[in-house]
């Protein structure tokens, strides 16, 4: 049985439900495309953006339950590079949720050793919403429990482009042999360095598809979808991911 950190303010895992749980094969990274956040909102009445408020605010349930867990690095797709092209009042939004969050959350993220991250181009994002970021980044940077990951103007495309290019560059220079270049001399050019690769992607809102996210370092993730809109998704709903996981074999093109 995993021994159940308790966050303040949260709910315990019944005894039951953390005995079903298989301690040695806790997914170490779980990457989430938190999605249907608009849809969650217009199914009750409600604007988009009451969505994404309520989206915002579920990142803090589903962080403790994975961190309750012993996950050891959780990634949530806040914003991708393709997020640009909505309408203005919803970016403008979301570029906010940052400077709600933190200032509201980094007290309990601290007390529970959380080092909060961001995979993706600080270029084109407000001040503000860098700045609460980088705040945080900079409160937690001497914790060592869970990595909180935010992909924030983040495409899995233009991050390989740019490494790619960063690869050309550095081999012109002779700072890197051509010969040299394999998975983990690429890797070092993404984005997520050095992160590992997730174990499991989780995808709520009933779309199957990737949507440029993380596609070099998934290539091996196990993928788990939902019907369930984001901010509708539970931590029984993560244990019941987790629970998936545990139950397949992964095998990495091997038998
Ligand atoms: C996709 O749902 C969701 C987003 C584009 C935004 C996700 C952001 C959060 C949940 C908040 C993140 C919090 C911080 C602190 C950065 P959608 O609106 O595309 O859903 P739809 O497909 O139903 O329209």
């Amino acid at each position: 049985m995993i021994p159940f950190k308790k966050w303040f303010g949260s709910k315990p895992l019944s005894a039951e439900q953390m005995e079903r749980l298989d301690a040695d094969n806790v997914p170490n990274h779980v990457a989430v495309i938190m999605d249907g956040n608009g849809r969650w909102a217009q199914k009750r009445g409600l604007p988009r953006v009451a969505g994404h408020h309520s989206g915002m605010k579920n990142v803090k349930k589903i962080t403790m339950a994975a961190d309750s867990i012993g996950v050891s690095v959780l990634t949530l797709y806040a914003f991708s590079t393709e997020n640009w092209k909505r309408p203005k009042e919803e970016v403008d939004y979301l570029m906010k949720l940052p400077i709600e969050f933190f200032p509201k959350e980094i007290e309990e993220l601290i007390a529970n050793n959380v080092q909060i991250r961001m995979t993706g181009w600080h270029e084109g994002l407000p001040d503000y919403t860098l700045k609460a970021i980088q705040d945080a980044i900079e409160q937690t940077k001497n914790n060592d429990g869970l990595i909180l990951n935010f992909a924030l103007n983040y495409g899995s495309r233009k991050e390989m482009l740019s490494g790619v290019k960063q690869i050309a560059e550095d081999v012109q220079s002779g700072k890197l042999h051509a010969d040299e270049i394999d998975e983990s001399v690429f890797s070092r050019y993404m984005l997520t360095h050095p992160l590992p690769d997730p174990d499991l992607l989780i995808r709520t809102s009933g779309e199957l598809r990737i949507s440029n996210f993380m596609l070099w370092q998934l290539a091996y993730s196990e993928l788990w979808f939902t019907e369930l809109c984001w901010p509708e998704f539970t931590e029984q709903d993560f244990f019941e991911a987790v629970q998936e996981y545990q139950r397949r074999a992964r095998r990495y093109g091997g038998l």
